[in-house]
């Protein structure tokens, strides 16, 4: 099964690509990953095309350095911040009167169709709420029989613009097929288990320039949505607040901070003082105590929480989330992040999540920063993927353990009495091949005779 599946994570601070496949047991196999420091990408955006192009042609080289085969597909995350949702249905008889992938893909391309979509917009994603089989409510309608299959949809549309510009960008990448997948999908896809899905969790990546955002329930994406603030906004209030700069504010952040305000028990971490340069004048320092540091950060991750509450309460999302909120990405390592958000969720489960453990001797994955690739790999590679339409309007099946073909020694000898099945007829005994190839060389003699 060649199903070699290049994902890409185009992050803000880093781009992470990964190379993979499924093994027989249809499980993800990693062969090979990289990563580059983000250049030329701000805020979801490719802000300068040139720069972009070579950090993530880096990431993707150090991916590909031992795989020297075709890519069949290559999956890039796309931030919400250019894309518009919407909902739709469609209905079409079954002709045969049994659901096949046919029908399937009838359906959902008949919901686009029926939707409005902007002409500045192109699909991303066109994943069904759930179908019906003669107003029945199935989950997977293949092979149900019925006279009617119909579907209710969530689509996800973004800028033509942004799409062209992502384009450009990997036009390096040899590949036969290209899709996106928005970030928040593709976190939740990495953390979640099938009862969130299910029963309704929000997830909130909070990066280091954007905070994605994605509701799941009844096994479907039901919002999606970004902001633009992140974990550098903490840098920024530090550089601006301690007069420092932006490196040594970064460095802070990593070592020094808490979002809780007594956050030491021990008095004297908190009176601490430290040395730190200033800005525009890096040989004079000054000294700063350790205490000071959470009352500056703390109104700012406080902020992206209830920011990220009100998105999710404004659609509906927060009393979809009956399992509760996961917070993950670069910012969820923030000491006190979980019991300021439970806080700002109160009356929610709030936990922090790594992505599922993916075995491989290149790459820890299980950090919160890499959400986003391990779901662009589960997107792609994951066996129990639902049916819905990519942002090439492909049909996304889940994957099937190819049938094992026994080895020849194995295959029937005896000629089979079921009118020729299951009969190897490629392989002619080699005494008839020989009987052939003497019947047309003594052919051959009577002809010249
Ligand atoms: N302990 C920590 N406290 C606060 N921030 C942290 C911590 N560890 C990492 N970060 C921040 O997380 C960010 C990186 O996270 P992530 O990899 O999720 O971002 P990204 O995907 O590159 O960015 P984006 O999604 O915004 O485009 C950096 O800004 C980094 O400073
Ligand atoms: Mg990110």
């Amino acid at each position: 099964m060649n199903n070699t599946t290049l994902a890409i994570d185009i992050g803000s601070s880093k781009v992470v690509a990964v190379l993979a496949k499924n093994d027989d047991n249809l499980d993800i196999n990693i062969l090979g990953t990289g990563t580059s420091n983000s250049s030329g990408i701000l805020k979801g955006n490719l802000c300068n095309i040139e720069e972009a192009t070579t950090c993530i042609n880096y990431a993707i080289s150090l991916a590909k350095k031992n795989y020297f085969d075709e890519i069949e597909n290559t999956i890039v995350s796309i931030s919400s911040k250019d894309s518009k949702s919407i909902r739709s249905s469609a209905s079409i008889n079954i002709n045969n009167g049994m659901v096949t992938e046919v029908e399937i893909n009838q359906v959902l391309q008949m919901a686009i169709y029926n939707a409005s979509i902007i002409p500045e917009y192109d699909i991303v994603h066109c994943i069904p709420i759930f179908f019906l089989v003669d107003n029945v409510e199935i989950k997977n309608p293949l092979n149900i029989n019925g006279s009617r299959l119909e579907v209710s949809v969530y689509i996800v549309t973004v800028k033509k613009t942004t799409l062209t510009n992502l384009k450009t960008v990997l036009k390096n990448v040899k590949t036969n097929n290209i899709s996106f997948v928005v970030d928040g999908y593709a976190s939740s896809l990495a953390l979640l288990d099938e009862h969130q899905k299910k029963f309704g969790t929000s997830v909130i990546n909070i990066g280091s320039t954007t905070t994605e955002i994605a509701c799941f329930k009844n096994n479907s994406l039901l919002f999606n949505s970004s902001l633009p603030v992140g974990s550098n906004n903490i840098t920024n209030d530090l550089s601006i607040m301690l007069h420092t700069p932006i490196k040594t504010a970064e460095k802070i952040k990593l070592e020094y901070i808490s979002l809780i305000k007594n956050y030491a028990s021990d008095e004297s971490l908190t009176q601490q003082k430290i040395t730190i340069p200033r800005i525009a004048d890096e040989q004079s320092n000054s000294e700063i105590s350790v205490g000071y540091i959470p009352t500056i950060v703390h109104a700012r991750g406080e902020e992206i929480l209830i920011l990220s509450r009100n998105q999710l309460k404004k659609s509906s999302s927060l009393e979809n989330s009956n399992s509760g909120i996961i917070i993950t990405g670069g910012m969820s390592n923030l000491s006190g992040i979980k019991e300021l958000a439970q806080k700002v969720f109160e009356g929610f489960q709030v936990s922090i999540s790594y992505p599922k453990k993916l075995k491989n001797g290149y790459l820890d994955f299980s950090s919160p920063e890499y959400s986003t690739v391990v779901g662009l790999l589960y997107y792609g590679l994951d066996s129990n993927r639902t049916y819905q339409l990519d942002s090439n309007k492909r049909l996304i099946k889940p994957i099937k353990l190819e049938p094992v073909k026994p080895p020849i020694s194995q295959l029937p000898k005896d000629k089979p009495t079921t009118q020729g099945q299951n009969k190897p007829d490629v392989l002619i005994p080699i005494s008839k091949q020989k009987s052939k190839f003497g019947e047309r060389i003594w052919k051959k003699i009577i002809d010249a005779f």
